[in-house]
């Protein structure tokens, strides 16, 4: 039995960090782990120039603990009046990595996103010329789609048409949930990619509803039936290199997560390796590990893989249930199981 695993440092593809009191509480859980991570743009009010990403960036290093040494790869929030040529001055920054389509109103801080995917033809052929990746969260909006049915129908009517009118646009579907998801992202050229969440791999849409409501298992894209949690588990740990890790780890206090309407998203950050060590375990892909969250990404991205090496040790980790914020608890996601594995 293995019961220490080395592997490259990761990084995290995906993450909400927020800004003010609530960056400073959640930025150590990430740093103590990750070498880098997609910083996700939809703050009130959205980070939609060079210049802010810039400024946010300049925000979030200045929250780091102590001696921490982290890269926050910053992304541009895409609306219908981006400019082409700031995504290019943001390009050449070199600190902003991507751009963030969001359908309007699909999901927290969406209410500036793209309605009329006509009106940023000229941003995705900039971003094809650049090869600068457009991370997608692919949920469409119609109130006649069932929310389970969101993401395959986005596929369908909106992502597929929009990658065969944009030759060489490089695109990560962001957090898939559905097998269809997996299947397309497995039958396209390298210029697609996929992130997977960790808590996706773990819960299906029973673990929410069935035995009473779990509202911190609530996050959009909503958890899905068993048989795509399987397709997504197998796609993770199958170490192709078109799906790596981004965990969405989105921290919303508990007063906003237990309401008659309340916030989606798991905040992930502080248990997700010794969650993905346990997951890879027992799919029997302990060896895949790093694959998904050390090197997949960083290949996509064009980057180099980190320099550093991490530990996982098999012993319990000590990790806490709520980490305490100025505006009160967020809870940290339970994944059901005693977990047994500790980044030492
Ligand atoms: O669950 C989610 N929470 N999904 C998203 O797409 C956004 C995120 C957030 O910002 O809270
Ligand atoms: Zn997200």
């Amino acid at each position: 039995m293995t019961d220490t695993l080395k592997i490259r440092q990761p990084d995290d593809w995906h993450l909400h960090l927020r800004d003010g009191a609530m960056l400073k509480a959640v930025l150590p859980a990430t740093a103590a782990h990750f070498a880098r991570a997609i910083i996700m743009p939809n703050l009130v009010p959205p980070v939609v120039t060079a210049q802010q990403a810039a400024s946010y960036r300049d925000r979030i290093v200045a929250a780091l603990p102590d001696g921490a040494t982290f890269e926050p790869l910053m992304t541009l929030y895409l609306t219908e009046e981006t400019d082409p040529k700031d995504v290019l001055v943001a390009h050449q920054s070199g600190l902003v990595h991507a751009v963030k389509l969001y359908p309007a109103g699909a999901t927290t801080n969406s209410a500036s996103g793209v309605q009329n995917f006509d009106k940023i033809r000229a941003v995705l052929e900039q971003m094809a010329q650049i090869g600068m990746p457009l991370c997608v969260h692919g949920e469409v909006t119609d109130h006649d789609v069932d929310i389970f049915d969101r993401e395959a129908v986005f596929i369908d009517r909106i992502l597929d048409p929009i990658r065969k009118k944009t030759p060489g646009l490089r695109v990560v579907m962001e957090h898939i949930t559905t097998a269809d998801a997996v299947s397309y992202a497995s039958s396209q050229d390298d210029s697609l990619a996929a992130t997977i969440t960790t808590h996706h791999l773990v819960i299906n849409r029973n673990h929410i509803l069935a035995g009473g409501i779990k509202p911190h298992y609530y996050c959009l894209p909503v958890a899905k039936r068993e048989e795509h949690r399987l397709a997504l588990r197998r796609a993770a740990t199958s170490g192709d290199a078109r799906f790596f890790l981004g965990t969405d780890s989105a921290p919303h206090t508990d007063a906003n997560k237990l309401l008659p309407c309340g916030c989606a998203g798991c905040f992930t950050a502080p248990n997700t390796l010794s969650v993905l060590a346990h997951v890879f375990e027992e799919e029997g892909a302990l060896d895949k590990l790093e694959s998904f969250t050390s090197l997949n990404g960083p290949a996509f991205y064009r980057l180099p893989v980190n320099p550093g090496h991490i530990t996982l040790e098999r012993s319990p980790p000590v990790i806490p249930a709520q980490i305490e914020t100025e505006d009160g608890p967020v809870t940290v996601f339970d994944p059901g199981f005693p977990l047994h594995w500790k980044v030492t």
